[in-house]
This record gives structure tokens, C-alpha cells and sequence, in this order.
């Protein structure tokens, strides 16, 4: 074997496996074997080369979008290029803003909306199926802006499975969710930049601070730069812990923890 092909096997293999094969088949193509094989340019072959890995990677960032998997909601697969949904989503915004519906309000009374015209979350006919269990059956109920709204029910009843639904974590079977006028179904991304999610348990990085936890939420939110300082120090003051921002989260009692949980939240 020439001295050059073991340097292809035990130094480019591991590192370049395709230019490695592709190379060798290129000499072996000028070999007996290969003799009236066509093949491309050495440019040409180390361009697609280059080119593909970037191709393969746009292949899976799409497919992740629309293959539907056990978490998330599958976009459509035009996605990137369908004016159609947009307008749709721009008609049920209308809708949603402008629908007389029932709205169950802090004292339990009922009102017809119009109170509040923005700010609403609306479960329609919200149907969630795990295999032959229907976990969630033709749930319909509208949330106001501005009020404190409680979801009871026994244990199994579906309720961690309805926040999961409008948090995106799942897909509905059936049915959608409307927040400020916008589908879940049709706009995740949009929907998850207002929405605030407080976990029953905490989900925190022992490494950050207090303070770097409410930055990192307003990146994950793209909150303009010069919004950030403000909101995170209005935030800490909401949540009693202005005096604790330096602190690790390792440093933080159980309690603490649990402010920092809802100011993320929130
Ligand atoms: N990933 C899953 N796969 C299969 N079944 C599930 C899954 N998640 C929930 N379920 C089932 O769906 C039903 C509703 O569960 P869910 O967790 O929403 O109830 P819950 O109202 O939050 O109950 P709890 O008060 O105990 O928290 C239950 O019967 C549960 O076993
Ligand atoms: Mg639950």
C-alpha cells in the first residue's frame, strides 16, 4: 500500500471519512477497474463536499420542524414558504379578538367577552389521545386577560396534559388553543414568546446566578437589549430577591428557588 493511502487510512479516515472514500475511489478510477468511470473534477468533488455537510445539517433542522415526534408540534411542511397560513392565522387573530364568547372572570361569574380584548387564552374542542386513552375529551373554556384562573380536577383528569398542550410540550389530538388571538397550532413560536411557564418542580442551573437566569429568559424571549436591565431588575423586585442576584443558584434555599422559578415564569 503507498505511503500516502496510509495516511488517507489512519489520519483522514477518522477525520474526513467521505473525502478519504471519495478521494481513493477517484485513483482507484484511474486504475483498470474504474477505467471509464466519469467522474467529477477534484474541485468540483471537494466543493460538494464542503456543500453537503451544510445541506445534510438544513435536511435535519427541517425535518425536526415538520417530522412529528413524541414532544412538540410538527409544523407544516411549507412552513418556510406558505403566505396562505399566514393570512389564516391573521383571520383567526381577528377572530379571536373579535368572538363573543363566555368568559369565566375572578368571582366566578360569567360575562360575555369584550372586557378583554387581548390577552385571552381559548381551549377549543381540545381533544388529547394517548394510544387508546383519551386523556383530554372536547375541552372548551376561555381564560381573561388580567385574572387569576384555577384548574381542578382529580388526579389523571388531564390537567398537566392541557398546560402541556398549550405550552406546546404536546399536540393536541384534536382541537386548538388561541392565545392573544394566535393558534398554538399554527404559531408555536409566537405563542411561546408570551408565555410564562412555572413548573410544579425546579429547573434551574446550579452554575448560573439569580441574575443570569432572568437574562437568559429575556434572550430566549429576544427581548431588545435595552429593555433587558429594566425587566430584570423589576422582575427581582417583584420577587423579593434583589438583594440575592449575585447568588448561585447551589447558594439558594428551597424557597428562594421556587421565586426564581415564578419570576422566570413570569
Ligand atoms: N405521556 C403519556 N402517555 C400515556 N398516558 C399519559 C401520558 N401522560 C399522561 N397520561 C395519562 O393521561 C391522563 C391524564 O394525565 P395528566 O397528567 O394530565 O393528569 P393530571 O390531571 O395532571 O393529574 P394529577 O392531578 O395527578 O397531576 C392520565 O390517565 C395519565 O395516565
Ligand atoms: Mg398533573
Amino acid at each position: 500500500m503507498a505511503e500516502s493511502n496510509l495516511v488517507y487510512m489512519f489520519f483522514w479516515l477518522p477525520v474526513f471519512p467521505a473525502v478519504t472514500i471519495f478521494s481513493n475511489l477517484m485513483t482507484l478510477s484511474k486504475s483498470s477497474i474504474f477505467l471509464n468511470m466519469h467522474y467529477l473534477s477534484t474541485a468540483a468533488c471537494w466543493g460538494t463536499l464542503v456543500v453537503l455537510p451544510f445541506f445534510w445539517f438544513f435536511v435535519y433542522i427541517y425535518l425536526e420542524q415538520v417530522v412529528p415526534n413524541e414532544f412538540g408540534i410538527a409544523k407544516h411542511p411549507l412552513f418556510c414558504f406558505d403566505k396562505k397560513r399566514k393570512v389564516e392565522d391573521l383571520d383567526d387573530h381577528i377572530e379571536g379578538r373579535n368572538d363573543n364568547f363566555q368568559t369565566i372572570n375572578e368571582s366566578g361569574d360569567n360575562e360575555t367577552g369584550g372586557k378583554s380584548d387581548t390577552g385571552f387564552i381559548q381551549m377549543k374542542s381540545l381533544t388529547k389521545r394517548f394510544g387508546s386513552l383519551k386523556a383530554v375529551d372536547n375541552v372548551n373554556f376561555q381564560i381573561a386577560s388580567d385574572t387569576v384562573f384555577t384548574l381542578l380536577g382529580h388526579n389523571g383528569a388531564g390537567k398537566t396534559t392541557v398546560i402541556n398542550m398549550l405550552t406546546g410540550i404536546l399536540e393536541p389530538t384534536a382541537g386548538d388553543i388561541i392565545v392573544d388571538g394566535i393558534s398554538v397550532r399554527k404559531n408555536l413560536d409566537k405563542v411561546q414568546v408570551n408565555l410564562g411557564l412555572c413548573q410544579q418542580f425546579d429547573v434551574l442551573f446550579e452554575s448560573l446566578t439569580v441574575q443570569e437566569h432572568l437574562e437568559f429568559v429575556c434572550e430566549i424571549k429576544n427581548m431588545p437589549l435595552s429593555q433587558k436591565e429594566g425587566a430584570v431588575e423589576n422582575t427581582l423586585q417583584k420577587v423579593m430577591l434583589t438583594e440575592h442576584k449575585e447568588k448561585l443558584v447551589s447558594e439558594l434555599s428551597g424557597g428562594m428557588k421556587r421565586k426564581l422559578s415564578l419570576a422566570m415564569a413570569i
